[in-house]
């Protein structure tokens, strides 16, 4: 009798990106004509020059569908292959339906699986280790993972310490299933390590929500704070992802952080042993995106030619929750 060999592993692979930014460029001296600020004190204490903002009546979903459009094309698919939806983001079109299910709408992919994920900053991580368990099981062979977010409708524009500091944007994947040899020399995402700490709300949250007070509510941080907490946490769960996947820290070809303040994404990078050279930073041009940042940070190394199929990718982020996390892929 002939044996029939089973696939050793299942891996979600990512087969294309892509990203979004709204038309609207925002420098830091317009900001200054309307908060006590300079571009000089915001370079240097973040990093950031220019933000993009969304138009007025461009929502999420409208990012989203423009980024995950070109993910698609990437791939060599079209929205008729999507069966699964994931949308991280912290401002969605609506209290309901989910953000995702206005964009399988919006995209006319078929009825399949969508929901958003709420993770904050760290919501393309979370998103994409969901959307693991979903593909990696079988469950999906199309997956459309996105960050998008129009972070200035959340903004409080009296408030010089957090309105310099975000910009509007959207980022995509496609993940599909690929047999692998269960080694680390497999494309695809190898480890993660996902965290939560429920008791440092008070630093960085929204003033406001449905079963609350009814309102939308504004960002309200105390960012020294959340910058202390910052270097140490994201590094840790770098280290327990490193070990997740079976890889060593020094073997990542690419470092992709959220891109929140060059301070820190520089800090981590140095006490994680990561040579500057390796590490994707947009935040100049981007500001903080939120959950946006990651993928269309990995967009801008992929279309200039950095990254490259086969490289050794390192994801981390952290926001709101607090939560933070990272996750090694293959790409
Ligand atoms: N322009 C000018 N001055 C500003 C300012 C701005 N945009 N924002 C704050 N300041 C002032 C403060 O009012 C304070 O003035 P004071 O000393 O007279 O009270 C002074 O700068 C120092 O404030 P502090 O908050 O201690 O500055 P900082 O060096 O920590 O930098 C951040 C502020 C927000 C840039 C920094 O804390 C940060 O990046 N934190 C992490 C935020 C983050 O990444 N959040 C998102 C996580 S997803």
């Amino acid at each position: 009798m002939e044996l029939r060999e089973l696939p050793k592993v299942l891996r979600s692979v990512l087969t294309g990106v892509g990203g979004y930014l709204p038309e609207r460029v925002v420098t830091n001296d317009e900001l200054a004509q309307i908060v006590d600020t300079s571009d000089e004190w915001i370079r240097e204490r973040t990093g950031i020059a220019r933000r993009h903002r969304a138009a007025e009546g461009e929502a999420t979903s409208d990012l989203a569908v423009a980024a995950a459009s070109k993910a698609l094309a990437a791939a060599g698919r079209t929205a008729a292959d999507v069966d699964l939806i994931i949308v991280a983001t912290t401002t969605p079109d609506l209290t309901f339906p989910a953000t995702a299910a206005i964009v399988q709408r919006k995209l006319g992919a078929p009825i399949g699986i969508a929901f958003d994920v709420q993770a904050v900053c760290s919501g393309f991580v979370y998103a994409l280790s969901v959307a693991d368990g979903l593909v990696a099981a079988g469950r999906s062979k199309c997956a459309l993972v996105i960050g998008a977010e129009v972070m200035s409708s959340l903004l409080d524009w009296t408030d010089r310490g957090t309105c310099v500091l975000f910009g509007d944007g959207a980022g995509a994947v496609v993940v599909e299933p690929r047999e692998g040899e269960g080694t680390t020399a497999d494309r695809g995402l190898l480890g993660f390590a996902l965290r939560c700490d429920g008791t440092k709300q008070d630093l960085l949250y929204a003033d406001g929500g449905p079963s609350s007070n009814r309102q939308v509510g504004l960002l309200r941080m105390l960012g020294n704070q959340v910058f202390r907490h910052a270097v140490v946490n994201i590094s840790e769960a770098i280290s327990a992802a490193a070990t997740d996947a079976g890889v060593a820290v020094a073997d990542v070809d690419w470092f992709v952080p959220h891109q929140a303040n060059l301070r820190i994404l520089q800090g981590v990078a140095h006490r994680c042993g990561i040579d500057e050279v390796k590490v994707v930073t947009t935040v100049a041009e981007h500001a903080n995106t939120s959950a946006a940042s990651i993928p269309l940070a990995l967009d801008a190394a992929v279309a200039d030619g950095r990254v490259q199929p086969g490289q050794l990718l390192l994801l981390e982020a952290m926001g709101g929750g607090l939560t933070w996390g990272a996750c090694v892929i293959r790409f």
